[in-house]
């Protein structure tokens, strides 16, 4: 029986790809571009890709935590960095040094920024986020009056922009969408009764930026497209829409063994043979990022054909049933990327795209291919 190949798998990050994406995205609208890059730019690697993505004519970029927008900062990302979930013990002091926007969500949060913008004598940029029915972050339509008021009150802070964000854009039929765009219409009304002062308004994510040319606004933040994975529903196959995959999950055959009928794989023999066949065991698992649920349900790429995974997904290893290919020890398979695209595979366990590219774990190391010089 042959050992564990040494080159057990990596995540290629195709930046050329990316860079493609960004200006793909930037050529379909007329507005600003803000690309998302967060959680480690969904699993890509925050700084290389935001550097791409400013590279490529991102004008602005998003993150939800400001340890990440310092993250960025302490790279050399220049431009224009927005975060929007602030928490109480967020470096607000650095965060302002380091020109860093902020959507505010608490009075509290506002008044303490404008202190600190005060204390360092610049002026705060601060957003503000609107709920408009995803009843998650953001202000309360009923109580933006006030917070409006607050706001043009705050001698340090200028507000940039009002925003919001949609629960279900990738859904076109969905009555959330028309419900939050009057919301959303109603509250710059208001802000424009008031007489406050912004530079713009946002609400599009990648699904929005892709199906809904009326809620572009201001600016579209897009977040999922820019890595070349579909949010799912109505967006459909991403390569319609001439977006590419950015990442690929690559390993190859570490065993190979031939079963015969009856012979039970994985953990619980949840998947037994039913006729004799060659499994080729892939030496990646759930610690990496690959869902215990994808055994007896996703497939993955050989040669350009598509095999299942078969039995229990374990921590470092799968099975796949290569029925009678002539598989051999160190042939390299695509989990998912180019041959299958991440929103298909994890579709498969009831998951989206969104969760698989950013949940693959530290052991497979991350190869940049086209990287030109963002690394
Ligand atoms: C506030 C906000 N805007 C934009 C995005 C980007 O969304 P998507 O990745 O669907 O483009 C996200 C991601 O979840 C988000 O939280």
């Amino acid at each position: 029986m042959s050992s564990v190949s040494s080159n057990r798998g990596y995540a290629e990050i195709h930046l050329g790809a990316f860079e493609h994406n960004v200006r793909e995205l930037k050529s379909k609208v007329k507005t600003q571009l803000m690309i998302v890059v967060k959680a480690d730019a969904y699993g890509h690697g925050a700084v290389p890709c935001a550097l791409a993505a400013r590279s490529a004519g991102a004008d602005w970029l998003g993150v939800a935590y400001v340890d990440e927008a310092l993250q960025l900062r302490h790279n050399k990302v220049a431009g224009p960095i927005l975060a929007w979930l602030l928490h109480p013990e967020d470096n607000f002091e650095e965060a302002l040094s380091e020109s860093i926007d902020l959507s505010v969500s608490t009075l509290d949060q506002l008044h303490r920024i404008n202190q600190v913008a005060q204390k360092l004598d610049v002026e705060a940029s601060i957003h503000i986020e609107i709920d408009t029915g995803l009843s998650r972050s953001g202000i309360p339509l009923e109580n933006l009056e006030t917070w409006l008021t607050e706001v043009k009150n705050s001698s340090h802070c200028k507000l940039i922009s009002l925003w919001s964000h949609l629960a279900a854009s990738e859904d076109l039929s969905h009555r959330a969408n028309e419900v939050q765009l009057q919301n959303f219409q109603a509250a710059i009304q208001l802000a424009d009764e008031i007489g406050v002062s912004y530079e713009f308004v946002h609400v599009a994510n990648s699904a929005a930026t892709l199906l809904s040319p009326e809620l572009h606004f201001g600016m579209v933040r897009c977040g999922i497209a820019a890595y070349g994975v579909t949010p799912g529903g109505d967006v459909g196959d991403i390569k319609s829409h001439n977006l590419r995959p950015v990442m690929r999950i690559v390993s190859e055959i570490a065993q190979v063994r031939r079963l015969e009928t009856g012979d039970g794989v994985s953990y619980n023999h949840t998947w037994i043979a039913s006729k004799p066949t060659n499994v080729g065991l892939i030496p990646v698992g759930y610690a990496d990022g690959i869902p215990r649920s994808a055994g007896n349900k996703a497939q993955i790429t050989y040669q350009g054909k598509q095999f299942p995974i078969v039995g229990t997904v374990c921590m470092d290893q799968f099975v796949v049933d290569f029925g009678d290919e002539d598989i051999r020890v160190g042939d390299e398979i695509e989990i998912f990327g180019n041959g299958i695209d991440a929103h298909t595979f994890n579709q498969t366990t009831g998951g989206i795209g969104y969760e698989l590219v950013t949940r693959i774990g530290s052991r497979l190391e991350k190869r940049y291919v086209d990287s030109h010089e963002h690394l």
